[in-house]
């Protein structure tokens, strides 16, 4: 394995050598490069002062994404080209076009959010895409501004993406690419700095090996969990296996039976393939914290992580998916909802890591739905998130699956509320017994969310706005926004 942390920054390959793993790209620009445009907000991944956008490469292709630099540990620019907010100039000094934009719209006052605006702005303009304005505020949402309103930088935002423009990033795309390439073909890394070693192998066995070795290192994926643990807790890692140079984990693979889904793939790769088997689960997508948190953090994370208000376990246990876990002694396979034992318990053997999440069909004639319930529409975390799957036989219920985060210590299915409407007519009548039951189901928390009986009120009534969305399909039971699509 290899020492050095290689990544392109500026056309050049730079090598980087004896330095903290569990530095943060943010700590590194500012403290150790002088580069202090991009800005520390929060250092949790809120307020997007922070964004850099990187470069790899997709299927071939070179491809932009805005990440928050506050959470993710230096050694992960391994590989990728790194993007800041000084980088953006021309030779001759003249603005970036989208620099440009937010000066001509007035979209900056105190200007501290304007440099992650700005990136997260650039980014979008080398998807080449022609987004609609509510693509726009999807974009957005992971930067704040506490001065201007938002209204001058959607204007922005508005001229940037209608524009065709051509900029240095565009001129030396195919140098930058085999760059990329060549970084591609090295060896995995091995980073010993004092007591901390960082690893980043490139396929699955090397990966079983470490573990079998090193089984109490934290496994690092998108970092939007573990970079916090750094930035807030302060915690001391001592060794951290990075799992993100492993192309096949990330793979999303379409098969005859279902979907298989790589433990490190994204949310912003999950998205589109989750959207094709039900719009709610691509909603669910755009409703999980940003895109620069989008961009790193993993459906294997989320997982993983056995949070109990995970957003994507509901829906996918309601699904039926399984979990693929492997360690030096095979893969074992388990029911997903297996996985949660109970708070902070997982089904997670020693040397054993989250390898792939398969979601089988759902029968084209059954019925899904996902809600998320949360205080604030974008950037925020559920109080409850519900997720029901439902095959009828006639009138009646054949089997119905419900599975909620936020009422217990894990993702739960609320099997009571199940029995009572197995077997039964899908009316309003069993709806009503079956809500009652959930009171047997759960007793949920009161906490800073929601109340113990606002949980409960809401668990009920998501299952009747199913019900509705079900039995009368034209009932209004959702806020439609601009493009005719609908939020939950
Ligand atoms: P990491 O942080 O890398 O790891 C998380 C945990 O899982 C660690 O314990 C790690 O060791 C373990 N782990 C990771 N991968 C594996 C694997 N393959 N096998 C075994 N163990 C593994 N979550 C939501 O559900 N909804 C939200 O709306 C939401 N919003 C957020 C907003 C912000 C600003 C932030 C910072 C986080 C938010 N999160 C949200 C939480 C987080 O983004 C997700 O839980 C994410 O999916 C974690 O994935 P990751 O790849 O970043 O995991
Ligand atoms: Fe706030 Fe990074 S500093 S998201
Ligand atoms: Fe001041 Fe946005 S311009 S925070």
């Amino acid at each position: 394995m290899r020492q050095k942390i290689k990544y392109v920054h500026r056309g050049e390959i730079v090598e980087l050598e004896n330095i903290d793993p569990t530095m943060t790209v943010l700590n590194f620009l500012r403290y150790e490069q002088a580069l202090t445009g991009t800005k520390e907000g929060c250092a949790e991944g809120d307020c997007g002062a922070c964004t850099v956008v990187l470069g790899d490469l997709k299927d071939g292709k070179l491809r932009y994404q805005a990440v928050n630099a506050c959470i993710q540990f230096l050694p992960t620019l391994n590989g990728k080209e790194l993007i800041t907010v000084e980088d953006l100039k021309s030779a001759n000094g003249d603005l970036h076009p989208v620099q440009s934009a937010m000066v001509d719209a007035n979209g900056t006052q105190c200007g501290f959010c304007t440099p992650g605006f700005v990136m997260s702005l650039f980014a979008e303009m080398h998807t080449g895409k022609t987004p609609d304005r509510r693509h726009i505020d999807n974009i957005l949402a992971g930067n704040l501004c506490r001065c201007t309103g938002y209204g001058t930088i959607v204007d922005a935002a508005i001229t940037v993406t209608k524009t065709d423009t051509i900029d240095q990033f565009h001129a030396r795309e195919k140098a930058t690419i085999e760059k990329l390439e060549t970084l591609m073909n090295e060896p995995g890394l091995q980073l010993d700095w004092q007591n901390r070693t960082y690893f980043a192998p490139k396929i699955t066995e090397e990966l079983t090996e470490l573990l079998a070795t090193y089984p109490d290192a934290v496994l690092l994926a998108g970092a939007t969990d573990v970079g916090l643990w750094v930035t807030k807790q302060h915690r001391e890692l001592q060794t951290v296996i990075y799992i993100g140079q492993i192309e096949s984990l990330k793979s999303i693979t379409e098969k005859e039976s279902g979907l298989h889904i790589g433990a490190g793939a994204t949310y912003s790769d999950a998205w589109r393939p989750l959207e094709k088997l039900h719009p709610d689960l691509g909603e669910l997508i755009r409703r999980i914290a940003s895109t620069q948190i989008r961009n790193c953090g993993t459906i294997g994370g989320n997982i993983a992580n056995g949070s109990p208000i995970g957003d994507m376990p509901p829906a996918l246990i309601a699904l039926g998916a399984q979990l693929h876990l492997r360690s030096k002694k095979g893969l074992r396979e388990i029911l997903l909802e297996d996985f949660f034992i109970e708070y902070g318990q997982q089904d997670l053997k020693s040397g054993e890591f989250v390898e792939a999440v398969f979601l089988p069909h759902h029968k084209p004639e059954s019925h899904f739905a996902t809600y998320k319930i949360s205080k604030r529409f974008d950037q925020d975390i559920s109080a409850v998130c519900g997720a029901f799957h439902l095959i009828l036989n006639g009138n009646t219920v054949e089997d119905i699956r419900i599975c909620y985060g936020g009422m217990a210590g894990t993702p739960r299915r609320a099997y009571k509320a199940e029995q009572e409407l197995i077997g039964a007519e899908w009316t309003d009548a069993t709806i009503a017994s079956a809500m009652l039951k959930m009171t047997e189901d759960f007793q949920p928390l009161n906490d800073m969310r929601a109340s113990s009986q606002y949980r409960m009120v809401i668990t009920q009534n998501l299952l009747r706005k199913f019900h509705i969305e079900t039995t009368i399909p034209d009932q209004a039971t959702r806020i439609v926004g601009e493009g005719g699509l609908a939020y939950a």
